[in-house]
């Protein structure tokens, strides 16, 4: 049996397939897991005004938070590109905000089975966040 990792690694493959790219044609799809085992994807839509795109991971994350799906264990990000989609940094910011404690995990569509697993402060290290109990 596939394990939660490559469980979810398939989905966020799956979930490319829902990519608006028309203008880069660089399809993303990404897969988070929640707490209870459930899966929520996302994939990258983009706009003639380009810096109004949302990354795949943000999709999948805005969906899932939305949905009040707010314990995330773990994102799976996959596109064609060797080694596999990084996340961009306003994706890492908002994962330090709401999934702080999620595995990342990064694959190329091209080679499923090798998976990379980075954290989200190993992304990014001291991220800002308004902790209100802190202020
Ligand atoms: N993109 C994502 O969806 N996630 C990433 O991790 C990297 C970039 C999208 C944004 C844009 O639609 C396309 O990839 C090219 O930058």
């Amino acid at each position: 049996m596939a394990s939660n990792k490559n469980k979810l690694v398939q989905a966020a493959g799956r979930a490319r397939a829902g990519a608006v790219a028309p203008y880069s044609k660089f399809q993303v799809g990404a897969a988070l897991l929640t707490r209870t085992g459930e899966i929520i994807t996302g994939a990258n839509v983009e706009s003639a005004s380009y810096g109004l795109t949302c990354c795949a991971e943000r999709v999948a994350l805005f969906k899932a938070l939305t949905a009040g799906q707010k314990d995330l264990v773990a994102i799976a990000v996959v596109a064609r590109w060797a080694g596999g989609p990084m996340p961009c940094g306003a994706c890492r910011q908002l994962l330090a905000e709401y999934a702080p404690r999620a595995r990342v995990w990064i694959a190329d569509s091209a080679n499923l089975k090798k998976i990379r697993t980075f954290t989200v402060p190993g992304l990014l290290p001291s991220a800002f966040v308004f902790d209100k109990e802190a202020a």
